[in-house]
């Protein structure tokens, strides 16, 4: 439980920024790459395209890095007062160093320090809790929270339950004190129990790189999908109503949803839950897929022409470790001025 306390400044989002890479790979052509049909991927998942950032030696921190560039540049930052830097990825350049210290140099945060954040598709929601934490004990005044993944990097293209999924993008969100607005209310949860469900099985500790794991493919993502769908539909829409009953809110006065994005069906069953209609819904897996932990800060950026001083936010997310949770934040800024 993390419930705001009144003698504490609030950690409000005074900034969004995002990267797509330009290239699209459509359902037509996955259904030249493995057996699929555009007609299962629409109707099972709701996606019809999804980025791919191109093999030049580009990885999550160059998206990440232009992520945070875009919020520095619209919003005039000077990257110098940044203290913090959290990378929410489970996709780092490298194991270590963190892509959070590559980020930091490419912005030229000269005071900042920082660190990524490992938490599958709740990364995001994690990375921002984290971020707000520092806020709101007076230990940093500006912290840049990026979710980035390069899944492409990770995804198996001959897999057709899997890589029909996945995106690359990077999305950013500043945080700094508030004395009116900001994160109000966190609920996290994880379950270890439930870990093979979805995970990278080698290259890690337990199984680092050989011969014999590269010639398994287990470099590349597995998942179970259809537990995992379970587990997500209720444990994504038992948080939601969580805390909406700690917060004392009903539909009516949640402006926007701000969903993962893995499945369209998870998304609308969780909305159906709180009583949201769809166009208080955000909503953009038909053009980018799952991007793992820059799904909500991704819809942020498209929603941010529409926000609001003062709107209510629920954030909420579900992914691998199981992890999940759900965040309630009132916006404060006038979005509409940022519009594209
Ligand atoms: O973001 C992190 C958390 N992840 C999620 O929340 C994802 C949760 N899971 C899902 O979204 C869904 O389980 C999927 C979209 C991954 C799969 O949808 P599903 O409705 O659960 O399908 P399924 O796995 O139960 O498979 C149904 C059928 C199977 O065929 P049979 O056994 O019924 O003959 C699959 O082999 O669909 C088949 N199938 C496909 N057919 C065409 C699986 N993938 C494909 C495909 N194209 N790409």
């Amino acid at each position: 439980m993390s419930t705001f306390s009144s003698t504490q400044p609030q950690a409000a989002i005074t900034a969004v920024g995002h990267f797509l890479p330009e290239r699209r790979l459509t359902n037509p052509d996955l259904e030249q790459m493995v057996e699929t049909s555009d007609e299962w991927i629409q109707s099972r998942t709701g996606i019809k395209e999804r980025r791919i950032l191109d093999d030049d030696g580009k990885a999550t921190a160059y998206m990440a890095t232009q992520a945070a560039q875009e919020l520095i540049d619209t919003h005039d930052i000077d990257p110098a007062t940044i203290d913090l830097i959290i990378v929410a990825t489970v996709t780092p350049d490298m194991l270590f160093p963190a892509t959070a210290c590559l980020v930091q140099d490419q912005i030229g945060a000269s005071s900042a320090w920082g660190f990524d954040l490992s938490a599958a598709c709740s990364g995001f929601l994690f990375a921002l809790t984290n971020g707000a934490s520092f806020i709101e004990s007076g230990r940093a005044e500006r912290v840049l929270v990026i979710g980035a993944d390069t899944m492409s990097s990770i995804t198996d293209y001959t897999d057709r339950s899997t890589c029909i999924l996945f995106g690359d993008a990077a999305g950013a969100v500043l945080l700094e004190p508030s004395d009116t607005y900001g994160l109000q209310d966190t609920v996290h949860h994880a379950d270890g129990a439930h870990a093979d469900l979805l995970k990278l099985p080698a290259g890690g500790s337990r199984r680092p790189a050989s011969h014999e794991t590269v010639d398994a493919g287990d470099h590349y993502l597995k998942q179970d999908g259809r537990p995992v769908f379970r587990h997500a539909v209720t444990g994504m829409s038992d948080v939601c109503t969580d805390i909406m009953e700690r917060n004392d809110l009903s539909g009516s006065d949640v402006d926007y949803l701000v969903p993962h994005q893995a499945n369209q069906r998870i998304i609308d069953a969780t909305a159906n839950r709180m009583g949201l209609s769809s166009d208080k819904v955000m909503m953009n897996i038909d053009r980018y897929g799952n991007t793992t932990a820059a799904t909500v800060p991704l819809c942020l950026y498209d929603w941010q022409h529409e926000l609001r001083p003062g709107h209510n936010l629920v954030l909420t997310t579900f992914g691998g470790g199981l992890t999940w949770g759900a965040s309630y934040l009132t916006w404060a800024y006038d979005g509409s001025e940022y519009a594209d």
